[in-house]
């Protein structure tokens, strides 16, 4: 990654509109100047995170978390700082070149990123190897692993679009990265080589069929494996092996192939559990299909998606669709405003939509997919299977099922439709539905509070001590853009008289900058990368003194010369107390009259 000029930094926060980005990972609703819906930092039920348009930042009153535009991507992605600006400069179309510089920024955030990019690169490498012990071993006449791919239907056009590979142990890979000029310390620290007792160094994919994984910016970040032959049948060995998670692979945030799926206008994503199924779908035309891999879907899945597109369609493994963790999986897709479908093969002698492919053919497939059922029928449907409808028991206990899947829909029309096909599907009279989930509805709005920004400042100023919330106050006054305020604080304050470190560490650097006297509320953001600093200077962002600003001001004056009088008070009681001359005694006596009489004022 090239070092950029801070310049990049500022035209990066004014291209990227901070409540279209977060939008993008948010469903966002306006209340009043702000926007505001459910933090993506931690559970909750009702919205406390906060999204300001006029000041470009954004703040959690739950969890305290807050920042600008790149703070959030930053947070969201898991990304450093450079990286953050990478992202939403690609976002913005901005040309990044312009702001290249030749120095180094920041060496010790190079250092940690020159490592990240060391670990793609082996990574990339690691995946070229395999792919190329691959491509010779397929000019073969005959072998077990060619064997293998033909009868996997993987053509040569699909391997090297997908980069598949086979990791032989014939060239021990850890020579070769050596070769290459890795160090020993980068080649362990990518997790592909494991030492032996005896010293060996080990691939610990070996003698598997490779499948790299991409992060959406193709980067290589990790790998699959899958053993083959007659090992697998017997289940001596796992099916597959993965790469461990590290600095570069999350699995929870990755979804396999979506770098490839991200480059088409996406109507819809089809999400697959396994290699194979992805690859099968994309090899014949369904381009919009990514793997999640075998495992449950996150939250951090469910927001990538969401930047991509608002339909999904599962298309899991036929027997696995109904498990728990799957239930909750597609919940969590349709918590972030996805639209969720859920594809149902019409034949049950396939267990994968690539064992479908490639019996049936993508024509029959399409249609499957067309036919794709809702999330509620899905539902419905699991909860009939579980169930035996012919005795009275278990209707009754499928009434109560249904209801309370149609009770969390919130559109009335949706939910009305819903009603009508059910009782009609299954011979009932809808009128006891209907109830039910009326119930249902009651108990929900109930454990929902309205969104409300007052209460929400309200509980920010309980929790803030009266102290700090004076010294909160004083930074909001020094960045008020009203000149004659800022120099009365300059002139007046200084960093001795605030107590809390992260107000005082604000306020030292605002004093540092050289253009502190035009001070613009985004550009101080944008200049502090300190994680505390940045919670904090938020949080002032969000205390609004316009119209207040004299009469804060004269505040903040007097409780300076209150707290000085207050000191010297202190003080002098103390002196009269140890064993001092009449004369001064006398003298000190006149000064605390004055004190008490000038603090009296001051009430
Ligand atoms: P499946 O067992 O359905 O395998 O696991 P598959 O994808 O259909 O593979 P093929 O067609 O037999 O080659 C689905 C996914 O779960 C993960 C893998 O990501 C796999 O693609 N998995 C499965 C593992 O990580 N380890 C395992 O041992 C098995
Ligand atoms: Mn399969």
């Amino acid at each position: 990654m090239p070092y950029y000029s801070s310049d990049l930094i500022e035209e990066v926060i004014s291209q990227n509109d901070i409540v279209e980005v977060i939008s993008e990972y948010v469903t966002l609703k306006k209340s009043g100047r702000n926007y505001m819906g459910l933090c993506p930092f931690h559970r909750e039920k009702s919205p406390s995170f906060c999204v300001s348009m006029d000041k470009q930042i954004f703040k959690c009153f739950g969890c305290s978390e807050g920042g600008n535009v790149i703070t959030f991507i930053m947070k969201i992605e898991n990304v450093d700082f450079w990286e953050a600006i990478e992202m939403l400069s690609e976002r913005a179309n901005i040309d990044t070149t312009r702001f290249e510089v030749n120095t180094q920024y920041n060496k010790n955030d190079s250092a940690k990123k020159d490592l990240k990019d060391t670990m793609f690169k082996l990574n990339r490498d690691v995946g070229l190897f395999y792919h190329n012990n691959l491509i010779e071993l397929l000019k073969e006449e005959k072998n077990p692993i060619k064997d293998y791919i033909i009868s996997r239907k993987l053509d040569i056009k699909t391997i090297n679009k997908f980069g598949i590979g086979y990791s032989t142990g014939k060239e021990p890979l850890y020579d070769y990265l050596i070769n290459l000029g890795y160090t020993k310390d980068e080649i362990m620290a990518s997790d592909i080589i494991l030492p032996s007792k005896n010293g060996r160094m080990y691939d610990r994919f070996f003698d598997r069929i490779m499948f790299p994984i991409f992060d959406i910016r193709d980067r290589t970040i990790a790998f699959g494996g899958r053993a083959f032959g007659e090992k697998v049948n017997n289940k001596q060995i796992p099916k597959y092996y993965n790469s461990q998670e590290n600095d570069i692979y999350h699995k929870g945030k990755t979804l396999y192939l979506m770098n490839f799926a991200k480059r088409e206008k996406l109507e819809n994503i089809i999400i697959v559990e396994g290699y194979m199924d992805a690859i099968a779908l994309q090899k014949f035309g369904f381009l919009n299909a990514v793997a999640s891999l075998g495992t449950a879907l996150t939250e951090n899945q469910a927001r990538l998606i969401k930047k991509y597109t608002d339909n999904v369609i599962i298309g899991y493994d036929q027997d696995g669709a109904g498990q728990a963790a799957t239930l909750r999986g597609l919940d969590i897709l349709a918590n972030h405003g996805l639209n969720v479908k859920v594809l149902k093969l019409d034949r049950d002698d396939v267990k994968d939509p690539d064992e479908y492919l490639n019996k049936y053919g993508p024509e029959r497939l399409k249609n499957c997919i067309d036919k794709a059922i809702s999330l509620v029928e899905f539902k419905v449907d699991i909860l009939e299977k579980d169930l035996n409808l012919d005795n009275f028991d278990s209707k009754v206990r499928f009434l109560t099922g249904v209801s309370n899947i149609l009770a969390k829909i919130d559109n009335n029309i949706e939910r009305d439709l819903y009603i009508d096909k059910i009782s009609k599907k299954y011979g009932m009279s809808p009128g006891p539905i209907i109830k039910e989930v009326e119930k249902g509805i009651k108990t929900k709005k109930e454990d929902t509070v309205e969104l409300d920004m007052n209460s929400l400042n309200k509980k920010m100023q309980l929790i803030t001590s009266v102290r700090k919330r004076q010294e909160q106050y004083i930074v909001a006054l020094l960045i008020s853009k009203k000149k004659n305020i800022q120099e009365e604080i300059i002139n007046n304050i200084s960093s001795f008289d605030i107590e809390d470190e992260n107000v005082r560490k604000i306020f030292d650097f605002i004093l540092s900058l050289k253009d502190k006297y035009d001070i613009n509320k985004i550009d101080i953001l944008s200049k502090i990368q300190d994680e505390d600093m940045i919670k904090e200077i938020t949080d002032i962002m969000y205390i609004d003194i316009s119209g207040y600003e004299e009469k804060l001001l004269q505040d903040v004056l007097k409780n300076k010369k209150k707290e000085k009088l207050f000191t010297r008070r202190d003080e002098i009681i103390k002196r009269l107390t140890e064993n001092i001359s009449n004369d001064e005694s006398e003298i000190l006596k006149v000064e605390l009259n004055q004190i008490v009489i000038e603090l009296s004022k001051l009430k």
